[in-house]
């Protein structure tokens, strides 16, 4: 039995079946020529007798890539099969998928055919596809609902006929694991009663499995086939696909490197694949841009939490060693490095250790005080925060007494459904010079609010024309985000700013009111203190507090 395990890759096709999910041949080129970074063996580029959309989407891929081999998708006619060629002959290894359900509730209800009528159309799609390329792939749709035996009939039939590639798929995501490793060894079983087996052993006929997420086995399914026989998986980014999307190749992709103890155990020699890696999460992110479908950020391998940890005992754990909480490692998928983040659950630990990454070296009195007031600063916050919130509150506490704006009066006007834009009136008091009054306009309360508090003071916001910072009083909103706390209408408005001056200086602050804007402008001011606090004292008090630690 060969070790190498084929990752066909079918983003492209059932990928983009899923509800909503509309790519332009640009996007789908995009895609493609990620896909074959990746180094997936096959990409299924499309239908090419769906629409004239998908025949060019099929096409434009089949002449833009060359180190993968490109599959285009065909009924079992010859139409299909024809117009499939027509697609992909340009490709540099093409391969025609022919497919057709073997299923009884297919056959009654959306073919109307008999067994002997369905065998006979399988066989001659084979041997019409054979026609234009030794690469030809079959499919026995809805294979884990068909009868066993009449499966594996089909199963030595296409393989008599041609096919290099025998896919069993789980159309609708019913079966589970035991149950399909037990049906890919009674097909391979069928092929031995039928002299062909030598072939499967040779791996020049190929089982492939297509699991479908239906009840959320669709990965552990297609492992289970593998231990079963099968060689071949076919997978998409992130898992998309029709209804719950299919097999995920992220997951089997790690599942198959992570576990290869596991396999090289059972098998008695690993499995391997040829993927890179670490184009597992660029590739993520294109596809989830491109189609619009979010990743969920507990999705495994692609996640934004997939290694991010905030729990005091799992951040103690990884900031010691990180293979405490990690089986992986996240650069090994594509990710920068291991993230603690920090929120609510955050520890003494984590606090200690995004100090001392920014810098700040505290003795453990001091990081007593600073972590309770880290803790009671963001109770109400409802996410994780940014580091520049701990080190925020790191400045109150030793510098907050000397800070030199308070906001003394601000005063916003909408007239929402008025062709008038909103308009904001604030007083700053500065503790230097004064009170300062600004009134500016803005496309929107909290804008007018900001450029006014910024005009107050001196500093100014970059617009979307500006690209850099051309004086030291420009200044970046990198963040704004407000959350509701409480519940309905009478909830309490946290926002949180972080900005970001001509130097790439990064300052957060909080702002808690009921009233949105107002939580704003205190958020604004809070990250504007803690700013010029730092400028002009943070190096200094940095190496106060070292000495004091020493
Ligand atoms: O789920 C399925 O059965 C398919 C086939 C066309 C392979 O997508
Ligand atoms: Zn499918």
């Amino acid at each position: 039995m060969i070790s190498r395990v084929y990752i066909f890759d079918t983003t492209l096709r059932d990928g983009e079946q899923s509800p909503g999910v509309s790519l332009s041949v640009e996007d789908k080129k995009e895609i493609a020529r990620a896909l074959e970074r990746l180094r997936v063996d096959v990409i299924e580029a499309g239908f090419p007798v769906a629409s004239p959309g998908d025949f060019e989407g099929v096409k434009a891929i089949a002449e833009t890539v060359k180190d993968v081999q490109v599959a285009a998708l065909a009924r079992a006619n010859p139409k299909d099969i024809d117009v499939a060629w027509e697609a992909i002959k340009g490709a540099a290894t093409p391969r025609i998928h022919t497919f057709i359900a073997t299923s009884d509730i297919h056959l009654q209800y959306k073919l109307r055919k008999s067994r002997e009528e369905v065998l006979a159309l399988a066989v001659e799609a084979v041997k019409y596809a054979k026609r234009y390329t030794p690469i030809v792939e079959f499919s026995a749709e809805d294979a884990t609902r068909s009868d066993w035996d009449y499966l594996a009939e089909v199963v030595v039939a296409v393989t008599k006929a041609g096919a290099v590639t025998i896919n069993i798929p789980d159309t609708v995501g019913y079966t589970v694991p035991q149950e399909y490793y037990e049906l890919i060894r009674h097909l391979v079983e069928a092929l031995k009663k039928a002299d062909l087996y030598h072939l499967f052993e040779e791996g020049k006929v190929c089982f492939s499995v297509h699991c479908h997420n239906d009840l959320g086995l669709a990965v552990a399914n297609s492992l289970s086939a593998l231990l079963a026989g099968a060689r071949q998986v076919e997978c998409t980014i992130n898992g998309i696909g029709e209804r719950a999307g299919n097999a995920a190749l992220e997951e089997i992709v790690m599942a198959l490197k992570t576990r290869q103890d596991y396999f090289a155990r059972v098998l008695g020699q690993p499995l391997e694949t040829r993927i890179d890696t670490r184009q597992i999460v660029p590739t993520s992110q294109l596809v989830s841009r491109l189609t619009g479908m979010i990743v969920q950020p507990n999705k495994a391998i692609v996640g934004a939490n997939a290694f991010a940890h905030e729990s005091g005992i799992h951040a103690h754990g990884v900031i010691m060693h990180r293979g405490t909480y990690e089986i992986m490692d996240p650069k090994e998928v594509g990710w920068t490095g291991s993230a603690i983040v920090l929120g609510k659950h955050s520890g003494r630990h984590a606090v200690r250790f995004k100090l001392e990454s920014r810098g700040w070296k505290l003795s453990d009195e001091d990081l007593s005080r600073i972590f309770e007031r880290f803790r009671q600063e963001i109770k109400d916050v409802l996410r994780a925060v940014a580091d520049e919130y701990l080190e925020g509150v790191l400045l109150d506490e030793f510098l907050g007494e000397e800070y030199r704006y308070v906001v003394s009066a601000a005063y916003v006007s909408s007239l929402y459904g008025a062709p008038l834009n909103p308009l904001a009136q604030v007083q700053v008091l500065d503790r230097e010079y004064g009170a300062k009054k600004a009134i500016q306009v803005g496309v929107g309360s909290v804008d007018a609010a900001f450029k006014a508090v910024a005009q107050a003071l001196g500093y100014r916001f970059l617009g979307k024309e500006d690209k850099e910072p051309v004086s030291d009083h420009d200044l970046r909103l990198v963040d704004f985000h407000i959350d509701a706390v409480g519940k309905g209408t009478e909830s309490l408005g946290v926002c949180g700013v972080v900005i970001e001056d001509y130097q790439g200086q990064r300052s957060a602050g909080l702002g808690k009111d009921y009233d949105i804007v107002a939580a704003g402008i205190k958020a604004l001011i809070n990250a504007l203190n803690r700013l010029e606090a730092y400028r002009s004292k943070g190096e200094e008090l940095k190496r106060k507090l070292a000495a004091k630690a020493a």
